[in-house]
């Protein structure tokens, strides 16, 4: 059984007074709302760099919580201004890292070789990748979505040794439906997850069983039971919504519902 995962990427908002603020509205709404919520759902909250560390001390009180970052280097240390890196992640308790987001290929420019980096770095040194694939709407147009997606996740894995495939989280989010109000069918999200996991079992057999796959793309707190009734579906990367406490806690609140 996959456990599910919600994952909260707050971008480039909030700075480190406004940031512990909602981390932790999050985690005193979440301890009152549900019993026991860390046995049955993973949540990790995406802060900016210069919010991590007072995010960290904020949500010491709140286990279930966990701590991710947006982006990392490609290398460990040295010349690379403007870089951080997993060497300095560490100390402050991040455990999650978010990599080849859509605005980081698209508007950052980020390339599938850079990704690929990104991702060995970060499974050697026993941080969880969330790597982000997803295609643009002239791409689904075009009907290239598949391959698209085949393409940024074959890339994005191709130096790892492929007993290390089941440490990583997936998350496909169809560019279109990001920051949109536009999310995708549950249908469309479950075709594209299927692919996903078969190109998985490509890469090493029957890995995809064990390997967590989230839709990510305008998720609110109207339609995350819809995904989450999707037994292909193991959670969700939230950005707008993740933003004001309660709208995130009423997704994460999806297992009373179900
Ligand atoms: P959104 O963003 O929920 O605001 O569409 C999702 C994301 O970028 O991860």
């Amino acid at each position: 059984m996959r456990k599910p995962l919600i994952a909260g990427n707050w971008k480039m908002n909030l700075n480190h007074i406004e940031a512990p603020k909602l981390a932790n509205e999050i985690g005193a709404g979440l301890k009152h709302a549900i019993e026991n919520i860390i046995d049955f759902v993973d949540i990790v909250i995406c802060p900016s760099f210069t919010s991590i560390q007072a995010v960290s001390d904020a949500i010491k009180d709140y286990p279930f919580l966990s701590l991710g970052a947006q982006n990392v280097s490609w290398e460990r240390s040295g010349a690379f201004t403007g870089e951080i890196s997993v060497e300095m992640l560490r100390p402050l308790g991040v455990r999650f890292v978010i990599i080849g987001h859509s605005e980081r290929r698209h508007i950052l420019k980020e390339n599938n070789e850079f990704i690929a980096s990104k991702t060995r770095l970060l499974i050697e040194d026993r941080f969880v990748p969330i790597l982000c694939v997803g295609e643009t709407l002239e791409q689904r147009q075009q009907n290239n979505h598949r391959s698209i997606v085949e393409t940024q996740l074959k890339s994005g894995l191709k130096y790892l040794d492929s007993d290390k495939v089941k440490n990583i989280v997936i998350a496909y989010e169809p560019v279109w439906a990001i920051g949109t109000g536009r999310n995708a069918t549950v249908s469309d999200a479950e075709d594209m997850i299927g692919h996903i996991r078969k190109v998985l079992n490509g890469i090493e057999k029957d890995v995809a069983n064990n390997v967590r796959v989230l839709y990510g793309g305008s998720v609110t707190p109207e339609n995350i039971d819809s995904f989450m009734q999707s037994d292909d579906i193991d959670g969700a990367l939230v950005g707008g919504a993740s933003l004001k406490s309660d709208q995130f806690i009423e997704i994460i609140k999806y297992k009373e519902r179900s």
